[in-house]
């Protein structure tokens, strides 16, 4: 058996121990894994190469990704598709695991229609794949975001002030939500939502009017910009906001022990099921267990909100 293993699209902590467990469950196999350099990218390019036990020493605990990522809008054609399942064949690969988002998945979905062989392994820090209940690199987000938050309230606290603090997630908020309710923010703006600021400058108001002071507002990206944010809560309250965009901060730094473990099954999981015959799945966690499902069902399905946890957070948080 010949494999190869690529990371795509956005990088996520926790990658790294994906690589590595897949490259130590195919070398127990009796398989040789060969990494491939960029994503799509370099798979178009044909950039790879023969991956030891020992070329995965030393990286469980790296965030991004040793092998490199990237956004490939070569791959993004029809010709591109075509192109890069010529090059696995050509490379007498007799599958691949593919490390990535929902991008990244739907672009092993057009290869499997090219006769490639792949397994898919959930990895973004947003969080917003479907059949899984967690992705790669999310628990790592959530810590960082909290943790940053943890340091504005010092400050907030301080000086009296009412922060917003903007978080990644360009199309969904669950990366918000759980920042937001582990940072104990007062209010959470996410896009799945209608972003409603009298509501939150009515709550700023009853809170100012028991002599509460500091307040966090946490925004994903993708809901409103944070200084826009700012700017109308502070025309409302007539006084100033401070605003902390984390941007790829938060998709930076050493994985949580959870990422790295959740990494380590998924990807001799994808590996187990490449070597038993099988393709276009995605693994997936679900409680303690994996599960796989195939990637086009996975695909077809849009990860709802966990609406529950978000009227907890506005209930806790006053
Ligand atoms: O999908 C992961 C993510 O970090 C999003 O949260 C964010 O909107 C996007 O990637 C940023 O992408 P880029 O690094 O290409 O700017």
């Amino acid at each position: 058996m010949k494999i190869g293993v690529l990371t795509s699209g956005g990088d996520a902590p926790g990658m790294n121990a994906a690589i590595r467990a897949v490259v130590r469950r195919g070398i127990s196999l009796g398989a040789t894994v060969y990494g491939i350099r960029r994503g799509y990218e370099g798979l178009l390019d044909g950039d790879m190469f023969p991956m030891s036990v020992d070329s995965v020493g030393d990286i469980i605990h790296r965030g991004g990704t040793i092998l490199h990522t990237a956004r490939s809008a070569r791959f993004m054609l029809p010709e591109g598709q075509d192109l890069a399942a010529a090059r696995i064949r050509g490379a007498g690969l007799s599958g691949v695991i593919i490390i990535g988002g929902d991008g990244s998945l739907r672009g092993m979905v057009e290869l499997c229609k090219r006769g490639v062989k792949a397994i898919g392994i959930p990895g973004t820090i947003d969080n917003d794949i479907a059949y899984t209940d967690y992705t790669i690199g999310f628990d790592t987000a959530v810590n960082t975001g909290v943790e940053a938050v943890n340091r504005l309230r010092d400050t907030a606290t301080s000086h009296e002030r009412i922060f917003v603090v903007e978080t990644m997630g360009r199309h969904e908020g669950h990366l918000a939500l759980a920042v937001g309710v582990a940072g104990g923010a007062e209010s959470i703006l996410v896009p799945e939502l209608p972003v409603n600021i009298d509501e939150v400058c009515e709550k700023l108001k009853r809170g100012l009017d028991r002599g509460k002071v500091h307040s966090i507002i946490v925004v994903a990206e993708g809901a409103a910009s944070g200084f826009d944010v700012a700017k109308q809560i502070e025309e409302c309250l007539g006084m100033e906001l401070r605003v902390t965009v984390l941007g790829h901060v938060q998709r930076g730094g050493t994985p949580t022990a959870f990422d790295r473990l959740l990494a380590s099954r998924m990807g001799a999981k994808a590996v187990d099921l490449l070597a038993s015959g099988q393709s276009n799945l995605m693994v997936g966690v679900s409680g303690p267990r994996l599960v796989a499902t195939p990637t086009p069902e996975v695909l077809a399905v849009k990860k709802a909100l966990d609406l529950d946890l978000y009227y907890l957070a506005q209930d806790l948080a006053r």
